[in-house]
């Protein structure tokens, strides 16, 4: 048995879809176990790009792949990705958690409202209904991908939600609008009938292949400052996204997870609102949106950047207990010079070290920035050729630069990542236990 978990230890988009298709050659299991839709995880293989938002990105190493019960699924988007896949020649191998909660209309159209209600405290969703989905789950209003095939109890819930989200959405926000029961119903069933032979108890799926000795790999989505209890509230999203989540999303025991892999990008990038201390407005921050191609996979929003934040980087290993690092996007920073980590903050001329829970204080955080020489703007060829002689062949200056971050997060870096493709990558330390 060996389980890994990959998370993302900074604002989501840290590359983990990414690091999960690099891992997943060695792996059988590929399990999601929050998140929803919102999430955009692009992988490149050859010359294709892939962007995957629902299935795990284990899909392209054709392993076996597990949505867990703590993800929300858009069965819509979850039958077009299957759909999509297919037709380019995979046939994603699944089961889906017959206790993962369903994303319908109305949850997009309330994602929509309560975005426009939240005025300055948006958090700029990404509009998939992801928040007012996890509302129902936690208010107890929510359906559930078993109810799919269940007549009586669909009805029953599919009724509740059709008055209420109506009146939600008319009297509440005034946003005029209809929520027909039997429409919904008959989409719910044309889900159940697609989805029937996917929804199983994933529990058991995972747990068994454990006890068969099996490498299981577990999937995070977003990233740390955007969990909903240790994040940057309300600036983030509705689920947990830190490695405790993994349990609760999965229904596998603490005692039964190995390594708990943060992926962390070479410096920082955030799509959506909310404070961001070493954002660069200027012409830096510029270069690295530029060159880091930073659009958002899911909105195709223009994301923030700016140079490393240590801060978040300490607080993502002591939450999420790290065991590893993988850093990606090294290549990017190539011809900054020098490159920039920030490893405090200043607030009214006091030292902050951690985390503020405080939106207010986290707002006034000025980061204490260290510089460091920066290393050669390097074509993806020679990137590709120094990550196949491994760790020894990189500049010093990377060398250095990872260094640091193993300091700052006192978590060793075993995987780095040079670039999109699978070979532009090294490992310095194998993260499966057997
Ligand atoms: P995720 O949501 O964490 O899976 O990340 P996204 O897929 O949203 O964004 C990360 C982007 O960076 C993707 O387009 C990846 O293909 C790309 N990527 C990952 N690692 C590297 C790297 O080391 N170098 C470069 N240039 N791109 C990378
Ligand atoms: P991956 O898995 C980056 C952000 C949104 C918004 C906030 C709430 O690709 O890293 P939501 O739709 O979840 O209610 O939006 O969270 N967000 C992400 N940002 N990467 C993601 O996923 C994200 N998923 C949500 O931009 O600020
Ligand atoms: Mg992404």
């Amino acid at each position: 048995m060996s389980s890994v978990v990959v998370l993302g230890c900074q604002w989501g988009d840290e590359g983990k879809g990414k690091i999960v298709d690099y891992l997943a050659a060695e792996a059988d299991y590929v399990v999601r176990y929050q998140g929803g839709c919102n999430a955009g995880h692009t992988i490149k293989v050859g010359n294709e790009t892939y962007r995957l938002r629902l299935l795990p990105s284990g899909v392209l190493q054709r392993k076996k792949l597990v949505i867990g019960n703590g993800v929300v699924v858009d069965p819509e988007v979850l039958l077009k990705e299957i759909e999509d896949l297919k037709a380019k020649g995979f046939d994603p191998d699944l089961s889906l958690s017959d206790r993962a909660h369903v994303t319908l209309s109305y949850h997009r159209l309330l994602d929509a409202a309560e975005e426009n209600f939240k005025g300055s405290l948006r958090a700029g969703a990404t509009m998939k209904g992801i928040g007012p989905t996890y509302s129902d789950k936690v208010a107890r209003y929510g359906i559930r991908t078993s109810d799919l095939l269940d007549p009586d109890i669909l009805e029953q819930k599919i009724s509740q939600n059709a008055l209420l989200k109506e009146k939600m959405l008319n009297l509440v926000y005034g946003v005029s609008a209809q929520i027909t029961k039997e429409e919904l119903l008959a989409t719910c069933r044309r889900f159940g009938e697609a989805l029937q032979n996917y929804i199983v108890d994933t529990s058991i799926v995972i747990n068994n292949a454990l006890d068969e000795g099996k490498r299981v790999l577990f999937e995070g989505a977003q990233g740390l400052l955007l969990d909903i209890d240790h994040g940057v509230y309300p600036f983030g999203t509705s689920s947990n996204t830190v490695a405790g989540a993994v349990c609760t999303g999965t229904g596998v025991g603490p005692t039964r997870i190995d390594e708990i892999l943060g992926v962390v990008k070479a410096y920082t990038s955030r799509v959506g609102a909310g404070p961001l201390p070493t954002e660069l407005t200027d012409e830096t921050g510029r270069r690295l949106q530029e060159k880091g191609k930073e659009f958002g996979t899911v909105t195709g929003r223009r994301r923030r950047c700016g140079w490393l934040d240590g801060v978040a980087l300490r607080y993502a290993s002591r939450i999420n207990g790290l065991t590893g690092i993988a850093l990606t996007k090294l290549a990017t920073l190539g011809g900054f010079d020098p490159v920039t980590i920030c490893v405090d903050y200043q607030v009214d001329g006091k030292t902050v070290s951690e985390q503020p829970s405080s939106i207010r204080v986290f707002s006034k955080c000025i980061p204490v920035y260290e510089e460091m020489a920066g290393w050669p703007d390097l074509n993806e060829v020679e990137w590709a050729s120094i990550a196949s002689h491994g760790y020894a062949a990189l500049p010093e200056e990377t060398k250095s630069y990872v260094k640091r971050i193993e300091g700052i997060t006192r978590t060793k870096v075993k995987i780095i990542s040079v670039g999109e493709s699978r070979d532009a990558t090294i490992t310095t330390t194998n993260v499966w236990k057997s």
